[in-house]
């Protein structure tokens, strides 16, 4: 088996190879044309091989340099590819909300599969939209990654900042076998939130370090009104997790300045990258692709 890393995901796809007990790693030589087109070659002897490529689609380029690796590697001769997207954008548009838009979650899953036998991502933003995928499609999850950190931390109190990460807090609540609840969220706009406590509490939150627990961190508004509550209700600490950091602008420096410590996973690449899902991703590989 071979891993490429694409320019988003260079660093995950070398932890993923590592995970795969020293799988070979390569890193494609990428270049623009003065037209401004993408121009990929992918190096090593690939023919027959199974081949990895994980490539994070956040921007426009990433997801076109995917779609050329996938064909690069093809083109070598590759065996099977999967195709590891660990941040997989546009999946917000997962339906049309308005006449006239597109489903943008379902188009790229079917440009993403294209050359691929499977697809493998890490917390969609709906895990319905891996029903959109033709090829076998799978989902990891962050929730181990940042467990396996926040283990070693002293925490009291795992807190989902909306209901509809209530699955998520109580599934990271059980591996740290920790009490938690959830926000009241309301979505005033793009970048602003509305948070209250909920009526009761599983425990008096004073003194207390408690982690807000997200899947993605976007412009930064929903954590930093959410600590700003929890501080409002006397917490003691307040700490930040999220699978996707995104921190869009000056999310990050917005976020510290409320929080003793901001925790990501590494499937974007930032400052408050510090725990990784390459085990988690390996083990749906090595399940996926089987040595002979
Ligand atoms: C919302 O449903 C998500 O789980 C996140 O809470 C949200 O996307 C975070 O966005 P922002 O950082 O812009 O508040």
């Amino acid at each position: 088996m071979h891993v490429i890393g694409g320019t988003a995901s260079t660093a995950l796809a070398e932890r993923i190879s590592r995970e795969l007990s020293n799988a070979p790693f390569g890193i494609p030589f990428t270049k623009r044309f003065p037209d401004g087109e993408m121009y990929v070659r992918v190096g090593g002897r690939l023919e027959g091989e199974d081949i990895v490529i994980v490539q994070s689609t956040r921007t426009d380029a990433d997801l076109l340099e995917l779609i050329l690796l996938e064909d690069a590697v093809r083109e070598a001769g590759a065996r099977k590819v999967v195709v590891v997207v660990p941040y997989f954008g546009y999946a917000r548009q997962d339906r049309r909300f308005f006449p006239g838009e597109p489903v943008s979650a379902r188009t790229f899953c079917r440009h993403v599969e294209l050359d691929a036998d499977a697809v493998v991502t890490v917390d969609l933003h709906s895990s319905e939209t891996l029903r959109q995928f033709t090829k076998p499609a799978f989902e990891a999850s962050g929730i181990p990654a940042i467990a396996r950190l926040l283990r070693e931390r002293p925490i009291d109190i795992l807190v989902s900042p909306d209901k509809g990460g209530v699955e998520r807090v109580r599934r990271m609540a059980a591996l740290l076998e920790k009490p938690w609840f959830a926000l009241d969220k309301k979505r005033i706009d793009s970048e602003h939130v509305e948070l209250r406590m909920p009526g009761e509490l599983p425990l008096p939150i004073e003194g207390k370090h408690l982690v807000l627990v997200d899947d993605v961190i976007t412009t930064g508004g929903t954590i930093v009104e959410a600590a700003k509550v929890l501080h409002k209700r006397g917490a003691g600490a307040v700490s930040a997790a999220c699978t996707h950091g995104l921190f869009l602008k000056d999310a990050f420096e917005r976020i510290k300045a409320v929080t003793d410590e901001v925790y990501s996973t590494d499937t974007l690449g930032n400052a408050a990258e510090k725990a990784s899902v390459a085990p988690d991703v390996a083990e749906i590989l090595r399940a996926e692709m089987p040595s002979p």
